[in-house]
């Protein structure tokens, strides 16, 4: 009995290899149905003899509280990125720098995430996600249900292998349309839906999903005697893992950019999702030569690609007024899916933008998210044009009051000036009570216009007026009792603000958050700052003549300071309530860029700190940055930081200095 029952696990796992991982099925479905349900049998009958390695381990059903944890013992790192052929180059030139003549091995990046199975003599004993790289979690039992992972391999060895799980396209296909008929919520894209999948503590949910896993790296090539990456992805093969054919072997840099073209090329007709190519040393000696940084491996990087663009049509060209009446032509588009969300609105800065790129309304045009995130018209598609296009017209009169538009010498923008034109006081209200101004909770834009509209809230002061109302808000439809009174309560709450966020909410030109910090903490309360002369505010660090004009110019006019002694006498606080500057060597009059995910801090709060000590933050690498502070999975500012010489703290020399000072 038990003879058989080792030998049926052998022959469905042998054909769920030939099957599912060579795509080259050996047995009929009805002989693999017959021999899985003979295996079932035997395990019913006789529960002692079920072992981890059986088929049926794969079909799920245990259900976990929570995942344990699984400390790694060679931390999981992620790769650098690189995005264009120049840094590409650079890379190359690391390397050879170190006296390395670079073979390739060029890889597909696929877009799921990583795992790490370990093997203990043959068998699978455990599968971990890579956590914070360090510590990862448990997920054997939602691991085990993805067929292309082999419950036993073809040597009896100890061995960790580590690589991708993704969902192939057709299957994220099908459980959507299954969502969307069910009512549920879609799953933005393959990676989505695989992580949700593999976090599952309900194993046969994970196995529903049908899973796949990709191997591409031997964390210990020594112990078997291997000296390339290569030989390693060969063995791993033979120990009967899935390792992705178009792996390859890369003699220079020219084939290199060659496998990355054909990589670009062939990615949508790819049945599974990439976002990139990785590209790594193939010799192991020449990996430990270039080593580590805190967070990757030296020997290899990803090369990211573009941001991906779709087709739409652009609907029509509408425009905004600004708080400042600065008027924005905006696209506005068909709806459309990019990179995971639907985009109506595509901001054309300005009349040249729109001009340079030849747009008219009726064109198809592209659409990327630049940055990943923001959505943008990339160009209009000229032979999709059919004749019915119009042409755009900049608008010569404000689309709110109807005053005419005015244009300065030099400057590219139109602006409204009238300053009782409504747009610009609602979009002036919208900025008050913005998160990062007086960050009143429940004054949404839409709140806000339909209030302006009303008459309950015409300027700031009524903000704090607005209690008087209160009746007439709860009768108001989509508010009740509850939520005016939270809506009160948070514009009582922002009274108490520091004096940053009331400097920065009252909208000033030229003061945006950052300058509005730097003269709150400078002069600490509202009258010192409102009655300082252009002189004493261009003496400050950072502050130009162009701000201190404009500061001067706003305190000069009656009906500000009127504003200012208003809210006084509403009570809002006008005192600076924040951190004080404490210089500390590491930090002064040093600055800092940021670049990559940190783990111990937010970047917001990394910032805060080192401004507190005395340090600047600095969006863009230049001869004047001190210090790149480098965490996982950093941009090109890294790279351009190596280039420059500059000194680079990783994530763990900043969480260092900074717990210090905590
Ligand atoms: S190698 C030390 N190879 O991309 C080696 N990673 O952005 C580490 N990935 O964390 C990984 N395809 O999750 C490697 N062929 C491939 C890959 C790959 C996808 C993922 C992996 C990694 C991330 C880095």
């Amino acid at each position: 009995m038990e003879e058989r029952y080792l030998e049926l696990i052998k022959i469905i796992n042998e054909a769920d290899y030939n099957y599912h991982t060579l795509d080259n099925p050996t047995i009929t479905d009805q002989e693999y149905d017959s021999y899985l349900r003979e295996l079932y049998n035997i395990e019913e009958a006789h529960p002692e003899l079920v072992r981890s390695d059986s088929p049926s381990q794969r079909a799920g059903g245990k259900v976990l509280d929570e995942f344990k944890k699984i400390t790694h013992t060679i931390p999981m790192l992620s790769l650098s990125n690189v995005f264009n052929e120049e840094e590409i180059k650079l890379f190359d030139e690391r390397i050879k720098k170190e006296g390395i003549n670079p073979e390739y091995v060029a890889e597909l990046k696929i877009d799921g995430l990583s795992v790490s199975l370990n093997y203990k003599n043959g068998k699978l004993v455990s599968a971990a996600t890579r956590g914070d790289g360090v510590v990862g979690e448990d997920i054997t039992n939602n691991v085990k249900t993805i067929k292309t992972v082999p419950l036993t391999i073809n040597k009896q060895i100890d061995i960790e292998v580590r690589g991708e799980i993704y969902i192939s396209k057709k299957r994220f296909e099908e459980i959507n349309a299954d969502r969307a008929k069910k009512g549920l919520d879609l799953f933005q894209n393959c990676r989505n839906l695989a992580a949700g999948s593999i976090r599952q503590l309900d194993s046969s949910i994970a196995a529903s999903r049908k899973l796949d896993c990709w191997i591409y790296h031997l964390p210990n090539p020594e112990d078997y005697g291997i000296k390339t990456h290569y030989e390693a992805l060969e063995f791993m093969k033979s120990l009967g893992f899935k390792v992705n054919p178009n792996n390859k072997l890369v003699k220079n840099i020219d084939e290199l950019l060659e496998y990355i073209e054909d990589g670009a090329k062939k990615r949508d007709s790819l049945p599974y999702d990439i976002d990139g190519i990785v590209i790594k040393l193939n010799n192991l000696n020449e990996q430990k030569i270039m080593g580590f940084t805190a967070k990757y491996p030296r020997w290899a990087t990803a090369y990211k690609f573009p941001a991906k663009e779709v087709l739409t049509k652009l609907e029509d060209i509408i425009f905004t007024v600004g708080r400042t009446g600065q008027i924005t032509p905006n696209a506005v588009l068909s709806p459309v899916l990019v990179a995971g969300s639907t985009i109506r609105r595509a901001t054309l800065h300005n009349e040249d933008y729109v001009k340079e790129k030849d747009l008219k309304i009726g064109d198809i045009v592209s659409i990327r998210k630049a940055g990943d995130v923001i959505p943008e018209v990339v160009e209009r598609i000229l032979e999709r044009r059919d004749g019915s296009e119009k042409d755009f017209v900049m608008i010569k009169n404000c689309p709110i009051c109807g005053s005419e538009l005015i244009k300065k010498e030099g400057q590219v923008d139109y602006f409204c000036v009238n300053p009782e034109c409504d747009a610009r006081h609602i979009e002036g209200l919208i900025h008050f009570v913005d998160r990062h101004a007086m960050n009143i909770t429940g004054l949404g834009e839409r709140i806000i216009e339909d209030f302006y509209n009303m008459g309950f809230i015409r300027s700031i002061t009524d903000i704090y007026h607005l209690k008087k109302h209160a009746e007439d808000l709860i009768e108001l439809e989509g508010f009740g009792n509850k939520s005016v009174n939270n809506l009160l309560e948070a514009i009582e709450e922002s009274k108490n603000n520091s004096l940053e966020k009331l400097i920065f909410a009252l909208g000033i030109e030229q003061v945006g958050e950052k300058t509005a910090r730097v003269l709150a903490r400078k002069f600490e309360t509202m009258d010192t700052f409102m009655n300082t002369s252009v002189e004493v505010l261009t003496n400050i660090q950072d502050i130009g003549e162009i701000i201190a004009k404009s500061i001067r110019n706003y305190f000069d006019k009656e009906e500000n300071k009127k504003l200012i002694e208003e809210l006084k006498a509403l009570g809002v606080n006008m005192v600076y309530t924040g951190e004080r500057i404490e210089e500390k060597d590491e930090f002064a009059d040093k600055t800092f860029v940021i670049t990559g995910t940190l783990t111990n801090y937010t970047r917001d709060e990394v910032k805060r700190m080192i401004e507190n000590f005395g340090g600047k933050v600095s969006d863009s690498v230049s001869k004047k940055t001190s210090v790149v502070i480098v965490g996982d999975a950093p941009g090109s500012k890294y790279d351009k930081a190596l280039k420059l010489g500059i000194t680079i703290w990783n994530d763990e020399q900043i969480n260092e200095v900074l717990d210090k000072y905590k």
